[in-house]
């Protein structure tokens, strides 16, 4: 990359000159970058602009999930859940952005009870008293993403599952708590991670966050067995979801050869998932989709 001159308008398209904008930003970062800091590299940053254009995406994102939220009971199927995901979503403007990405046949991931993630809706699938379940909805509008999920308890769930359901929204708040500019990526994962353990619950390593908005899915992985201290150095304007998958009992997991999509926990424990979408503002964070 060709080195900027100070007076030269700066990378990150705000007009600014350079040595108003992010030269120090910059020099922060190749300073970290020195010290061995895994540092994000400018395509993870998001201008203004892009921000706004995000955070329109995210509002319709979590206006799907309320009319979900509004909806969902007992009897309901999950194929009823797709639909209304694609009506709520393309009503609004928006494209749901599982269908179709990667082959994935619905609107929506919809995982039951010891479904890890990316349950594909079924009218065979139909809730019934004491399950629980994510609804992992994701939304492109005027070519931005975003991507967030909820859990929802089905009638009378069990004392036991539904503590592992508030206990992983809590790991996600905890996490969240942790985000802030120039802090790391390990201080989110280890207390999302510190949270889980202590409940006697287990943190899936394979499957992560990630960074969101101009795509799906870019750079950086964001994994939830870490240290604080460790990991990517975090900066503003990039964008990531906080979405750990936590189980029960113990933290393998499979996908269904069958379908090649639905991840299972190998004991068949129950395991939860909640997901937000958080900016790294100047002086901490902020939550566009939950
Ligand atoms: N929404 C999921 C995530 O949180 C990704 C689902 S990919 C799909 O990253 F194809 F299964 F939709
Ligand atoms: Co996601």
């Amino acid at each position: 990359m060709k080195k900027l001159g100070r007076n030269d308008p700066c990378w990150c398209g705000s007009g600014k000159k350079y040595k108003h904008c992010h030269e120090a930003f910059d020099e922060r970062l190749a300073e970290e970058a020195q010290k061995g800091t895994e540092v994000p590299d400018h395509s993870m940053i998001k201008t203004p602009e892009q921000i706004a254009a995000i955070r329109e995406s995210c509002r319709i994102n979590v206006a799907v999930l309320d009319y979900v939220a509004e909806h969902i009971r007992e009897g309901v199927t999950t194929e009823e859940i797709d639909r209304w995901v694609y009506e709520e979503t393309t009503r609004r403007g928006g494209i749901p952005a599982p269908l179709d990405y990667d082959g994935f046949p619905k609107s929506v991931c919809t995982s039951v009870n010891d479904q890890v993630c990316h349950g594909i809706p079924s009218e065979k699938v139909v809730l019934k008293d004491g399950d629980i379940v994510n609804v992992d909805v994701s939304t492109i509008y005027h070519g931005y993403f975003s991507d967030s999920s909820r859990m929802f308890c089905i009638g009378n769930v069990d004392p036991k599952t539904r503590r592992l359901v508030d206990v992983v929204k809590e790991c996600v708040e905890l996490g969240l708590k942790e985000v802030k500019p120039w802090g790391y990526l390990g201080d989110m994962a280890q207390a999302v991670h510190d949270h889980a353990k202590k409940n006697g619950y287990s943190v899936v390593r394979e499957i992560g966050g990630h960074g969101v908005g101009l795509e799906f899915h870019e750079d950086p992985w964001v994994g939830y067995i870490g240290t604080r201290g460790s990991g990517m150095l975090l900066a503003p304007g990039m964008i990531f979801t906080i979405e750990p998958m936590i189980n029960m009992g113990k933290a393998d997991v499979y996908v269904n050869e069958d379908d090649g999509w639905t991840v299972y926990t190998r004991d068949h424990s129950p395991s939860a998932q909640w997901e937000i979408m958080v900016l790294v503002t100047e002086d901490g964070h902020e939550v566009l989709a939950w």
